[in-house]
């Protein structure tokens, strides 16, 4: 097979000519015709000036560049789209995956050998991911890396769980505008990933745990130098890999390399965004995430990463303690240690090789975890058919069992317009339901899933209530929330039946949400339903081939026609 700058030519009936002119032009770079005889390992470009999580992207690149360079390969830098969480509207899950397809058919389209894709923010690596295995080239995967933390008046900071807790108290009236001022400019003290267990952790963690990415790769802070070592050992290993062309994600991802990453997803406390990805990305591949599984491995894997919101530390203490390394190590045998990974060693070695930190307790041991059960269960019952997710770890446990009163949100806005109305009729034992969140209703299952406490109970010292909907959560945040409820509302999902003094019974040890309506009543309201019918955002253009096409959350909100088997 072709391969270097002879790979995938352009199509003008004469594959000489084709080489010919693809030479001619790249010349006006200035290259040699050494340079353009290595081997070539693409790098993807994710810098954006509205995405400060990849601040560090040039500097990677440059690191990467250095590498691949010193083991005698050719880096080409091009760019993919770069979605950052807090610009993206609707929201960043909207374009999970037009950044896979774009990633994926540059990935294709102009010739390397091999490929580094760097990303973070939380979509990103998920898409990056997709891409990788559905054009199955040999791939590297480089996280940003997380921000350093914060301070302020003596309390360590961090993005975001700790700009939710303190816009809870700002609402509550606890502290003043001068105050959220100051802490808005302390919350993200460096460029970089959320720094606590969110999803742009998670997904870097699972990254690890795959054999995607680099030892160490998930958790090494965003500014520090040894992240651009990494890189440059990244850009070292995809050259090896451009050389001999392997391993690709084909040859690496196997049931147990996905086993393993819900291993760790449960173990790190990882958000339940991390779940939908993870979905989605062995969709892309010949396997498949069972739910089911997934719960019964979170009965069995303890929470040992001590991180907030499930625990108090932040991703730097997780990396000083050693990382996924020394996690995988103290998870022992729920890990495959025979998984491969993209160095060639496998997670034997990885482990083998994990550094002992004594006196740091970021990461615990399976006799002294933080939860003895994973972060996350799957719940099912009369109102989630397919299933809903629950991050129990980050809950509040005498919540976990819980009855009350339905106050319904009809939508999003809805619930902006009304949830600190005074006249509101809602107590602190009510269950606040969101619906048309989810895939198709918002559309793009925004995070509106922690909804707010009402600010009149906010005000009398209420944390946490039960939340329930067809959206999703940050990964940073806190509470007794059920998400991803399946089928969404706008598809004639369960959800859309309750009404307002509605009774839901919550039962996470019996993995149940159900909505306590009699059978005949249910059926009643089903009936008056109006038929779904196409919204007018969806009429044209990328809203059009996302409402046609997207999967709802139990198969990973991926389009229909991208899983590995298509339509
Ligand atoms: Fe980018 Fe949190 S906003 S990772």
């Amino acid at each position: 097979m072709a391969d270097g700058l002879r790979k995938g030519l352009t199509s003008y009936g004469d594959a000489g000519f084709s080489l010919f002119l693809r030479k001619a032009f790249i010349k006006a770079m200035g290259y040699s015709d050494d340079a353009l005889n290595r081997p070539i390992v693409g790098i993807t470009n994710t810098y954006s000036d509205y995405n400060p999580c990849h601040g560090n992207v040039p500097q990677i690149i440059e690191a990467v560049k250095r590498g691949v360079m010193l083991s005698g390969a050719m880096p080409f830098v091009f760019p993919t789209i770069s979605i950052a969480e807090s610009f993206a509207h609707p929201t960043s899950m909207y374009l999970r995956n037009l950044m896979a397809m774009d990633t994926e058919e540059m990935i294709r389209a102009q010739p390397m050998d091999a490929v580094i894709v760097i990303g973070g923010c939380d979509k990103t690596l998920p898409a990056q991911i997709m891409a990788a295995i559905s054009a199955d080239l040999p791939t590297v995967v480089i996280p940003v890396g997380p921000m350093v933390v914060g301070h302020h008046k003596g309390e360590v900071l961090g993005a975001c769980t700790d700009c939710r807790r303190l816009w809870g108290k700002y609402r509550a009236g606890e502290i003043d505008d001068n105050e959220i001022e100051a802490v808005n400019g302390r919350l993200a003290p460096s460029v970089g990933t959320c720094m606590v267990m969110g999803t742009a952790s998670t997904m870097a963690c699972i990254t690890e745990a795959l054999g995607l990415s680099l030892p160490m790769s998930a958790t090494i802070p965003a500014p520090h130098a040894e992240r651009f070592r990494s890189a440059e050992a990244s850009g070292r290993v995809a050259a090896e890999m451009a050389k001999t062309k392997g391993p690709k994600p084909s040859e690496i991802l196997t049931p147990s390399s996905f086993r393993n990453a819900q291993v760790v997803m449960q173990a790190i406390g990882g958000s339940t965004n991390g779940l939908i990805h993870l979905t989605a990305i062995a969709n892309r591949s010949p396997y498949k995430i069972d739910l089911e599984a997934f719960d019964k491995l979170g009965r069995e894997v303890p929470v040992l990463v001590d991180l907030k919101p499930s625990g108090e530390h932040y991703m730097e203490h997780f990396h000083h303690a050693g990382g996924v390394p020394k996690l995988m190590a103290q998870l022992g045998d729920l890990i495959d240690l025979d998984a491969k990974t993209i160095t060639g060693q496998t997670l034997r070695e990885v482990v083998a090789n994990a550094e002992d930190v004594p006196g740091h307790d970021a990461i615990r041991s399976k006799a002294n975890p933080i939860k003895s059960e994973g972060a996350m269960a799957i719940l099912h019952g009369n109102l989630a058919p397919r299933g809903a997710v629950i991050k129990q770890s980050a809950a509040s446990p005498k919540l976990l069992q819980h009855t009350g009163r339905a106050v319904v949100f009809e939508s999003v806005e809805d619930m902006t317009l009304r949830v600190d109305d005074p006249a509101l009729d809602v107590t602190a034992d009510d269950v606040l339901v969101l619906r048309n969140a989810g895939p198709k209703g918002a559309p793009g299952m925004p995070e509106a899933g922690y909804l707010p406490i009402p600010k009149k109970l906010a005000r009398t010292g209420v944390k946490d209530m039960v939340r329930i909907s067809d959206a999703r959560m940050s990964g940073t945040a806190f509470g007794t929330i059920v998400l991803h409820i399946t089928p969404e509302s706008a598809v004639g999902g369960p959800l859309g039946l309750v009404r307002n003094g509605d009774m839901i019974r919550l039962d996470v040890a019996k993995r149940r949400i159900d909505l306590l309506v009699d059978e005949a009543e249910v059926q009643k309201r089903r009936a008056a339903l109006a038929p779904a019918a196409t919204p007018d955002w969806a009429r044209r253009g990328y809203a059009h081939l996302f409402n046609e096409t997207i999967l709802q959350a139990d198969e990973g909100c991926d389009f229909d026609f991208m899983r590995a088997k298509g339509k």
